[in-house]
């Protein structure tokens, strides 16, 4: 289980805290670290995830802090459950690339749909490597393991062009990889 949040965090609260909104989702929250660390520093926090064990141990971990955030057990694959133009920002870490392109492009329209205008995104993403165990290749960079604790769970990995290209209509701020070879985007809904 993840409990320091990711290195870029400290920087994206300052941007955020800056900019002046404090409207924020964590789309895929898993076991609730930034649900955490956003909600301790002021922000008014919803959460999303399709795992009951990762809601339940955010809900445990926000309890134990006296803290408070909105959290949803749902699948991103579906429409999201919030209004338009609801959020300040998006992160969303180690989460989008669980699947096929088509779906990805989906969720990333969706995520437009509940940003404000000008409003920012961060997200993280693995780096193509080579594939480990059995696996089937559903088209290109996508693969879907065959066994093991993935099994099922499709993977997309993402060239920083690819990216590019996915948020052609957005004001992409940076692409960076960090320490765990995932590349790291910063964007803005223009
Ligand atoms: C590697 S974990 C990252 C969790 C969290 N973002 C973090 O950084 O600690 C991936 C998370 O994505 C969630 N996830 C995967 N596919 C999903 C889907 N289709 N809908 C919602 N959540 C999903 C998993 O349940 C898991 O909590």
């Amino acid at each position: 289980m993840f409990t320091e949040p990711h290195e870029d965090m400290p920087r994206i609260v300052q941007l955020l805290k800056s900019r002046g909104g404090y409207t924020i989702l964590d789309l895929g929250s898993g076991t609730g670290r930034h649900i955490v660390y956003l909600a301790r520093n002021g922000f008014s926090v919803f959460g999303l995830d399709n795992s009951p064990e990762g809601i339940q141990a955010t809900r445990q971990w926000l309890m134990e802090e006296n803290l408070d955030a909105d959290l949803r057990l749902q699948n991103m694959t579906e429409k999201l459950p919030y209004e338009d133009s609801f959020f300040d920002a998006v992160v969303s870490v180690q989460v989008i690339h669980h699947a096929d392109m088509a779906t990805i492009r989906r969720i990333v329209q969706e995520i437009g749909r509940v940003l404000k205008l000008g409003g920012f995104l961060f997200f993280t993403v693995p780096k193509l490597k080579n594939q480990e165990g059995k696996f089937e290749q559903i088209e290109p960079n996508t693969f879907i393991p065959l066994d093991g604790r993935e099994k099922g769970l499709p993977h997309h990995y993402f060239t920083p062009e690819e990216l590019r290209e996915v948020f052609g209509t957005w004001d992409v701020a940076d692409i960076h990889l960090d320490k765990v070879n995932h590349y790291c985007l910063s964007a803005f809904k223009q």
